[in-house]
């Protein structure tokens, strides 16, 4: 798909199929993840693809305890709404400034976000994931994955196929962008 039309067509999905994607799918969108730009070239984050139904669902059970804690689930249902592979994104020591290294995560979870539209997937950038990594049922789960170093949870990725249409964009802000002459 032409690389424009992808990233002006790409939008949040919020039902997915229980139908697992396949794993060429999902290596595409891991990949194009780690050519994202990161801070000095130093591809400071790291990439967890969870597929394992009992993780995918405490990690949407841990969602929902830390939704709770503030304004709670307005739109009920899943965080993840149903997706069957959720990428979480975290920051790491790999580089020495803590903000670049949310800069970099944020730059690979876009990266996936819009080649999964092109490889015909449906994904949704979810919140939360500091807050679930800092919780021990998180840093459980990281133990478990034998993630030992120290991570910081910068976001998360629901991605499967989509069962609904693609929404429209509601309309861009007329001062979005200044073009300085
Ligand atoms: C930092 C960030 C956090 C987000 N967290 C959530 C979330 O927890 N749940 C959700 O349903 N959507 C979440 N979204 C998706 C946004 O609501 C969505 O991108 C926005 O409404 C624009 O819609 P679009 O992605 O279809 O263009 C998040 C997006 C970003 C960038």
């Amino acid at each position: 798909m032409d690389t424009l039309e992808t990233l002006k067509k790409r939008r949040s999905i919020r039902k997915f199929k229980s139908t697992q994607i396949k794993d060429e799918e999902l290596k595409a969108v891991l990949e194009a993840g780690t050519y994202a730009p990161t801070a000095m070239g130093l591809q400071s984050p790291l990439i967890v693809a969870v597929q394992n139904p009992e993780d995918v669902m405490r990690l949407n059970e841990l969602s929902l305890e830390v939704m709770n804690r503030g304004r709670g689930n307005p739109r009920g249902g899943l965080p993840y709404y149903g997706a069957p592979t959720i990428i979480i994104i975290f920051a790491t020591k790999r580089v020495p400034d803590p903000l670049l290294g949310i800069l970099d995560a944020s730059a690979v979870t876009t990266n996936m976000l819009n080649a999964a539209y092109a490889v015909g997937l449906g994904s949704i950038w979810i919140n939360r994931s500091k807050e679930i990594f800092e919780m021990d049922e998180g840093k459980a789960l990281l133990k478990k994955w034998g993630i030992l170093e120290e991570v910081v949870g910068v976001a998360s990725i629901g991605l499967g196929y989509a069962d609904m249409d693609n929404p429209t964009p509601i309309k861009r802000r007329e001062d979005y962008y200044k073009i300085i002459k």
